[in-house]
């Protein structure tokens, strides 16, 4: 079962939502510890489709070769070993049971690194990856910018950022709005939060908070229109994810899909990791972490973070 530590509300228009920072401190966090998403959503809840069309746009806007790559809410790992080109992956997500999950999947291998955090407090240095990806997290974030922030701050100049986020202005909820069977306005900036901590983001404030983390928006697809039941079960699959391949283009212009994927890049400017620097302290921010075997110690303020069954815990000290 997924447990909320609290729940959030957005409660201002487009300029204040960007603006505000007065959640940030301690938001509030969607629990996937004891989760069965993988079998649950994916491998029983009949959505190869989606899956598939997903898999064509991570295709499309992943840089087919690089050195190291953070996968942000990786889960049980459904995407990662569609990075292929990369030397190295870290799998980063706050539940330990979706990081097992994903050990399993992939195996042992040096390729892999698994981390468990939160988006909102990465324990790495500064300027250390060149490409990282978020499908299907967003939407569980309540303080998007800081989040973002976070992600922008790891990357090294030039880097990669593919964000996948649900749209809410997609053609069902507009239809269902018409019809005066959906109280939200699926043009209104402001997110929904549909269920506690799930939210629907309007694609114009998404990029402006992107853009307000200051990166560049390259490229923008639109991912899954034809998540219906009744097309799911008449169209051949093939047909399906073909048809969802063409109509993703659509997206540069004005997504209307439920899903929505963006490429966005990181300045020429900035940081660039130290060799031989790779995590820092969540609490004081010491980035030399020194090594004991079953756990990193902060030589500045005493902190331990625990290393067990080869994942790297900085959700609380030892
Ligand atoms: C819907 S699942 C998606 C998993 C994977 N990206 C995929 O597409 O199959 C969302 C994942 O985000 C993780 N998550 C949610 N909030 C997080 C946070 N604050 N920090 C790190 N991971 C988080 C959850 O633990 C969960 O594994």
């Amino acid at each position: 079962m997924m447990r909320f530590a609290s729940t959030f509300r957005f409660a201002s228009p487009l300029r204040d939502a960007v603006t505000s920072t007065r959640f940030d401190d301690r938001p509030p966090i969607c629990d996937y510890e004891g989760s069965a998403y993988q079998s649950e959503f994916w491998e029983k809840g009949e959505r190869e489709y989606e899956d598939g069309a997903e898999a064509i746009a991570l295709k499309r806007l992943v840089p087919r070769r690089g050195e190291l790559l953070l996968e942000v809410g990786a889960g049980a790992g459904r995407n990662t070993s569609r990075y292929a080109g990369f030397e190295r992956i870290v799998l980063l997500d706050y539940s330990h049971t979706q990081l097992r999950q994903a050990q399993a999947r992939l195996g042992w291998s040096g390729r892999y690194l698994f981390v468990a955090a939160d988006v909102y407090r990465l324990p790495f240095v500064a300027g250390l990856f060149d490409a990282a990806t978020m499908i299907r997290v967003i939407h569980h974030l309540a303080a998007v910018p800081s989040a973002l922030a976070q992600i922008r701050a790891v990357l090294r100049p030039h880097a990669t950022f593919v964000l996948e986020f649900a749209n809410k202005q997609n053609l069902k909820a507009i239809g269902r709005w018409l019809l005066r069977r959906q109280a939200w306005n699926p043009f209104d900036v402001q997110p929904v939060e549909f269920a506690a901590l799930n939210f629907d983001f309007h694609p114009a404030l998404m990029r402006q908070w992107v853009r307000d983390a200051d990166f560049t928006i390259r490229d923008q697809l639109a991912v899954s229109y034809f998540r219906l039941g009744l097309l799911k079960r008449l169209v051949p699959l093939g047909w399906l994810i073909g048809l969802d391949a063409r109509a993703q283009w659509t997206g540069r212009l004005f997504p209307l899909s439920p899903s929505v994927f963006v490429r966005a890049q990181a300045p020429g400017g900035g940081k660039v990791a130290p060799p031989g620097k790779f995590f820092r302290c969540t609490a004081c921010g010491c980035d030399d972490l020194k090594d004991n075997g079953d756990h990193l110690e902060c030589p500045e303020c005493g902190r331990r973070w625990a290393v067990r069954d080869r994942i790297y815990d900085f959700k609380e000290p030892l």
